[in-house]
């Protein structure tokens, strides 16, 4: 079976240059997905609810626990956060990229913009690193990532934007 990718958008493009290496490993060992969604909104703050129940919707097809859906929540809203301030400095014209994709006992959750970017990633994973406490941000939003979900990969390149790929197990059954 091949993955459905029917045609290669612009947006595509940009995120493919983001992502440098090939992120298919996953795919590799979880087999291809069973389900898959993607949506686009605009960086607005209010548009974060928004993504949270749009993904915990569609996440939902698979019977997570209450638990599992709610570190999903959290951690899909610290990414959604991150690119609404730091991607885009709150401009509410920009967009993110959100695509969900369902495996038979996991979720690959990826958040991306096409912001500022990241100069030092290993840094800004840090436990309370942040460059805005101006803002008074705890610097705490990677480490609730990696926290709730069992694995978070961090694209990012100065000036290009950032893509977040969060994966976690539903081991609720086992
Ligand atoms: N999407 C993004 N675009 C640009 N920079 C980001 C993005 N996400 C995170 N960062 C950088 O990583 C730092 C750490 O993020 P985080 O751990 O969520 O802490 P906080 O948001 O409280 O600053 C941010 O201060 C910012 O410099
Ligand atoms: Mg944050």
């Amino acid at each position: 079976m091949k993955l459905n990718k029917t045609s290669i958008t612009k947006d595509d493009e940009r995120s493919m240059s983001l992502v440098s290496q090939d992120d298919n490993y996953f795919i590799k060992e979880k087999g291809i997905n069973i389900n898959s969604m993607k949506i686009e909104f605009l960086a607005k703050s209010c548009n974060e609810s928004f993504a949270r129940v749009a993904v915990a919707a569609f996440v939902s097809q698979l019977d997570p626990t209450i638990d599992e859906i709610s570190d999903i929540k959290t951690a899909l809203s610290e990414a959604v956060t991150n690119s609404i301030i730091h991607g885009y400095n709150e401009d509410p014209e920009e967009k993110i990229y959100i695509e969900t994709e369902l495996f038979e006992n996991d979720v690959k959750i990826s958040i991306e913009d096409f912001g500022c970017g990241i100069e030092n990633i290993e840094e800004a994973r840090l436990p309370l690193f942040t460059s805005r406490s101006d803002l008074e941000r705890s610097g705490m939003g990677f480490t609730v990532m990696e926290t709730f979900m069992d694995k978070v990969e961090v694209y990012s390149e100065k000036g290009k934007g950032t893509k977040v790929i969060m994966y976690k197990s539903l081991n609720s059954s086992v």
